[in-house]
């Protein structure tokens, strides 16, 4: 089955946003509800010796001061898995690490509190840069296909290049916090977390609860980007202090704080070497990747293992390495791997074709991948030329100077013209539904996923919709809510892969079973009216649904809150989404500054579902890589660990005057093998390979190629 396009449709959570009626994770107000603040360590790395609360408990309202002693010891590792992250220790890992948790009766007084306390320390020493002495290098796995040298060495061309990606912290509207309450033996946690079930998980493991004991709700979030989708330290601080007092506690967590205990993106090298044979194609790629990391943080040096996929070069040889200093973990950022690797990778096919004397699209077209060199299956579907020649097509690049330096206007102000290509892997997660539709009008259908302002709640009303005569404004969507259905971690993109084909199902499902209860008989109306009819409160059905090779394992997996993706290798193929962007850059000749007047991305996500906010995904992963390719970095404090540039005013993010205009296409072309909707995946494809795109332009623009990000004045004076 191939499904026609989909029509545009408003979101289907615009009016409650608009009115301020979407509730987030902090917006849950329970009566004689407590207030947390959490006192970060001020060194990088040592022992708690002391920390004496009597002066935080002598201020008014203040109730309680959590420290180590009163949290179980740290939970022991699941084989596979790390252990969820650690309460309050004594051991200090990183600057800012929670060490004590003040709890009071209003947040001054909370925040009063936590300023009152002052730890005693042993101090380490410690190493808090990537060449620190004390940063200890660890290989990590590699990828091969071919031989990757002996290509290399055939070579008629070849470029080599080192590309840098700096630290840079996730800024959600949304701060992290979390809301706990304490009632029957029940715990429930509000928070704004793409991951209720990884929270559930890492609050039974901490404070040795059972399943039943906890409820985790996160109906919406203020924007995820990989940040909620792994468990943060918080969360098991305020549940232990609300089970200890027996009343709702709330924390919400400062800017400054987040930007010293969430994961964040680490900073990451790219050490490319590509070679071309005599037909002009690259024949060889060497890509030695290695990255900033925790001391025992499991986010690992990824970069290099989609690389050769995009293009279908058979000879490849992709290393990794993990430089283990003492900081937080890092986690997963938008486009966790391919944003970086991919600002790297098509800088240096950039690079590469210009040695050639060719044009970066031309250059492009030449490469399309039929087979994935890693394990040999075909594409399921690649559209990535469709996207490059109808990029091209809209953005006027038959226009463009081959030349650097060749446009410019008459006041100076040069223009550069650049192309950048992105990939990320078709992933699925299993997912397990029921539809009830009411004989008064309303339905409720409860899935795993969770809506972080990408669009899923769209997602699932378009399907619903289209195979339901139902009521759409009657229609409740239970997600994010680990007592509706089993929830799985919405991240890698996989949400509408996953989603969206089970509410096709679910669908059916419920039409099958409404013909089987009309038994014959005609009944006019809706289903709701239908039901009424026949004098039926209700019907409900469940459904599950799994991805090409998955199976009974993998929903037994999710109904046990485990995780259960598969791809973008599947047992007969291999599928990824693609995207393609081109970016014009205007460089004023006197002051240097870097503008970008107008991009044109065109994607290939197999079939869209829901156009709006599909559009709107791709946008905010354009405006991302040029906020990441010209402004966002955090600096680290050598002296003293922990960041220098901790809130919105020194970690420069793109603002709207820094944004022109974006053009959105969309290659709407359904991916039969993946599911039977056609679906890939959209969120992060949408940022890949923005940076270089960017990084292009300003070459084309001025000649000069700039390998470490972010792009700033200082390097085209
Ligand atoms: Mo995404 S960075 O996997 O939420």
């Amino acid at each position: 089955m191939t499904t026609a396009p989909f029509p545009d449709r408003p979101r289907a959570d615009a009016r409650e946003k608009v009115l301020g009626a979407a509730r987030y994770g902090a917006d849950f107000a329970i009566p004689d509800m407590l207030y947390a603040m959490q006192v970060p360590a001020t060194v990088a790395k040592g022992r708690l010796t002391a920390v004496p609360t009597a002066a935080a408990l002598r201020i008014p309202g203040v109730v309680r001061v959590l420290t180590a002693t009163d949290f179980p010891p740290p939970a022991p590792a699941i084989p596979g898995a790390g252990p969820p992250p650690s309460m309050i220790v004594a051991d200090i890992a990183y600057r800012g690490q929670p060490v004590a948790l003040v709890v009071a009766e209003s947040l001054e007084a909370a925040i009063e509190g936590a300023e009152a306390i002052h730890p005693v320390y042993a101090n380490s020493p410690f190493a808090t840069l990537i060449n620190s002495p004390g940063a200890g290098r660890e290989p990590a796995k590699r990828v091969t296909a071919g031989d990757a040298n002996a290509a290399m060495a055939r070579a008629t061309t070849r470029h080599k290049a080192d590309y840098v990606s700096p630290a840079q912290h996730h800024n959600p509207m949304e701060l992290l916090s979390t809301t706990a309450h304490w009632k029957d033996g029940v715990l429930t946690v509000h928070e704004g977390t793409q991951s209720s079930n990884l929270v559930k998980g890492a609050l039974m493991r901490n404070l040795r609860l059972n399943a039943e004991q906890v409820v985790v709700k996160s109906p919406q979030i203020g924007g995820g980007f990989g940040q909620k989708g792994s468990v943060q330290s918080q969360t098991s601080l305020v549940a232990r202090a609300a089970m200890l007092l027996g009343r709702p506690v709330k924390m919400v967590v400062p800017r400054g704080q987040v930007f010293h205990t969430a994961t964040f993106r680490p900073k990451s090298r790219h050490s490319i070497e590509l070679g071309a044979d005599a037909s002009g194609k690259i024949s060889a790629i060497r890509y030695d990747a290695d990255h900033q990391a925790s001391r025992g943080g499991q986010f690992g040096p990824d970069y290099h293992e989609h690389v050769p996929q995009m293009y279908g070069v058979a000879d490849y040889l992709g290393t990794g390495a993990d430089i283990r200093i003492d900081t937080q973990d890092p986690g997963y950022m938008r486009c966790p791997y391919p944003h970086p690797a991919a600002f790297a990778f098509e800088s240096a096919v950039d690079e590469l074709a210009f040695k050639l004397g060719e044009d970066p699209v031309a250059f492009r077209l030449k490469h399309r991948a039929t087979v994935d060199p890693l394990n040999g299956k075909p594409l399921s579907s690649n559209f990535l030329n469709d996207c490059i020649s109808e990029g091209a097509r809209r953005f006027g690049w038959d226009k463009r100077g081959l030349a650097p330096g060749s446009m410019r206007l008459p006041d100076g102000t040069q223009i550069g013209w650049g192309v950048g290509c992105g990939a990320y892997p078709a992933i699925t997660h299993v997912s397990i539904a029921t539809l009830r539709i009411r004989a008064d009008g309303t339905a409720r259908f409860a899935v795993a996923g969770h809506e972080m302002g990408q669009g899923l709640r769209s997602v699932l009303t378009q399907v619903l919709v289209r195979d339901l005569a139902i009521e759409p404004t009657g229609l409740e969507l239970a997600i994010g809510d680990t007592s509706a259905a089993p929830q799985h971690t919405t991240a890698g993109s996989w949400g509408t892969a996953s989603g969206a084909p089970v509410a096709a199902e679910a669908a059916a499902k419920l039409n099958a079973a409404m013909i089987e209860l009309l038994a014959g008989r005609t009944v006019a109306g809706n289903l709701h009216q239908q039901l009424a009819a026949i004098r039926r409160p209700y019907l409900e059905i469940e459904v599950s649904h799994a991805g090409p090779g998955q199976g009974v394992k993998d929903l037994a997996a999710l109904r046990g809150g485990g995780y259960a993706i598969a791809g973008p290798e599947y047992p007969d193929f291999t599928t990824f989404s693609y995207i393609a962007h081109f970016v014009e850059v205007r460089v004023e000749p006197r002051t240097r500054r870097i503008r970008v007047p107008r991009v044109v991305s065109v994607v290939d996500c197999g079939r869209v579902i829901s156009p709006r906010t599909a559009e709107s995904q791709v946008r905010g992963g354009v405006i991302w890589g040029i906020s990441a390719a010209l402004r966002e970095a955090t600096d680290t404090d050598p002296r003293y660990g922990g960041w220098l540039n901790n809130d919105l005013a020194d970690y420069v993010v793109a603002v709207n005057a820094d944004i022109g205009d974006i053009e959105v296409g969309m290659i709407d072309k359904p991916d039969p093998q993946m599911n039977a909707l056609g679906v890939k995946g959209l969120g992060e494809v949408a940022m890949a390979g923005v940076s270089g795109a960017v990084a292009n332009a300003i070459f084309h623009a001025t000649g000069k190629r700039l390998r470490e990000m972010p792009f700033r004045i200082e390097d085209l004076l």
